[in-house]
């Protein structure tokens, strides 16, 4: 059972009730501080609500860079989110996608402009770089730059400072900031396009367990999971005997790309039934659901109420992290947002509650100190007045 419920709102009362100011507690209290994650299958995890650094602190940073997950740490996120892509010489980086045009300056780069060509991933027809087609010395040489920069322009004050991490590093980093901050620091890493670095010849599983091997992250107290939006390496991994949990990813739409690839109807709306979500707990530890999966936006810009999603994830025994929560109006639904612009802040706090109060076990969010400000009024015994 899920333990660590303190006070209780409803989600119509956060919706339909729209103040114009959020009144904070003054002070949380230290009973009510969260607890460290504990990575173990099972029951240890699901008292927990951890607060994952979505691709670090990427409100804050370009993304998956070795800063952008260091901030995430020092704000307290419980987990950093690398997304793992290989490059030529087998090596795994960090990158949201193996294109890298949208978050690297490699289009400006004359010595790879003979790189640029158009490969089909996932079934899509693709144009750009591609991590697999340079090797770890040259993609050292390029330089990250922010994703969004219409949206986080503050961001691009950072372009051209990091360089493209590896899986290593970031291990590296962890261990460093876990010493430092006196707390395990997780790393939730997901494997990207697993079928397709299969048919390349760079599968991404031998070197992601050799690495956390290496880094004596196997074990199953090790403050690791392993997600993919695919579902037969996460069937293989289970079967290897992998001792992290490993956690399914899911979409509103669309089918993974694997039992796509197979011929396999199966859609990610049936993986999210009862029945489909027991057959994820047969290999898996979690789900991790797109954020309208749990709570669907209304016509009219509202949060609906909360789908059966969690409760019967949770019935099959399985944890809930929905993805991926965010600041910016842009993001949220259409009742909470705040100012005249995309890029305002609007009421984060206000959906985040709802999502906790939806039963939620963690969540992905590109602002963790807003997630840990969430979480904290939840598990408080002060009821925050939005
Ligand atoms: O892994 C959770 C979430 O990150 C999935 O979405 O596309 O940002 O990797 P994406
Ligand atoms: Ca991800």
């Amino acid at each position: 059972m899920l333990s660590a419920r303190r006070w209780k709102v409803s989600v119509a009362a956060v919706v339909a009730v729209v103040p114009l100011t959020l009144v904070l507690p003054a002070a949380v209290p230290a009973s009510a501080a969260p607890q460290p994650p504990a990575a173990v299958p099972g029951e240890a995890l699901a008292d927990d609500l951890i607060v994952v650094g979505h691709r670090g602190a990427s409100g804050y940073r370009p993304e998956h860079t070795l800063a952008s997950y260091e901030l995430a740490a020092r704000m307290g996120a419980d987990y950093i989110e690398p997304d793992v892509v290989s490059t030529k010489d087998h090596v795994l980086v960090t990158r949201h996608e193996n294109e890298i045009s949208g978050t690297t300056d490699v289009a400006a780069r004359p010595e790879f402009a003979d790189r640029r060509t158009t490969k089909v991933i996932d079934g899509v027809p693709l144009t750009g770089w591609f991590t697999e087609d340079f090797t770890l010395a040259e993609l050292r040489t390029l330089r990250a730059v922010e994703r969004l920069p219409d949206v986080r322009e503050e961001n691009t004050l950072y372009n051209g400072l990091y360089q493209v991490p590896t899986l290593d590093e970031v291990l590296d980093l962890r261990d460093r900031l876990s010493r430092e901050l006196d707390r395990e620091v997780g790393v939730y890493i997901e494997t990207k396009h697993p079928t397709y670095f299969d048919v390349v010849g760079l599968s991404l599983e031998e070197p992601l367990l050799a690495d956390l091997r290496q880094a004596r992250l196997d074990g199953q107290r090790a403050p690791v999971f392993i997600q993919s939006f695919e579902t037969a390496n996460l069937r293989e991994l289970d079967r290897q005997g992998v001792r992290v949990p490993l956690v399914q990813l899911m979409t509103a739409v669309g089918a993974p790309y694997d039992l796509l690839a197979a011929g396999d109807p199966r859609t990610y709306a049936e993986l999210s039934s009862a029945s489909g979500l027991r057959d994820i707990a047969s290999y898996a530890e979690g789900v991790g659901p797109e954020k309208n999966q749990v709570i669907p936006a209304l016509p009219d810009g509202a949060l609906g109420a909360p789908t059966a999603l969690v409760d019967d994830a949770h019935a099959a025994g399985l944890l809930v992290h929905p993805y991926t929560f965010r600041n910016e109006n842009t993001f949220l639904p259409p009742v909470l947002r705040e100012g005249p612009m995309p890029d305002d802040y609007g009421r984060a706090l206000v959906e985040q509650a709802a999502y906790w109060e939806a039963g939620i076990d963690g969540m992905f969010t590109d602002n963790p100190d807003t997630g840990v400000v969430s979480r904290q009024l939840f598990l408080s015994t002060v009821q925050p007045v939005f």
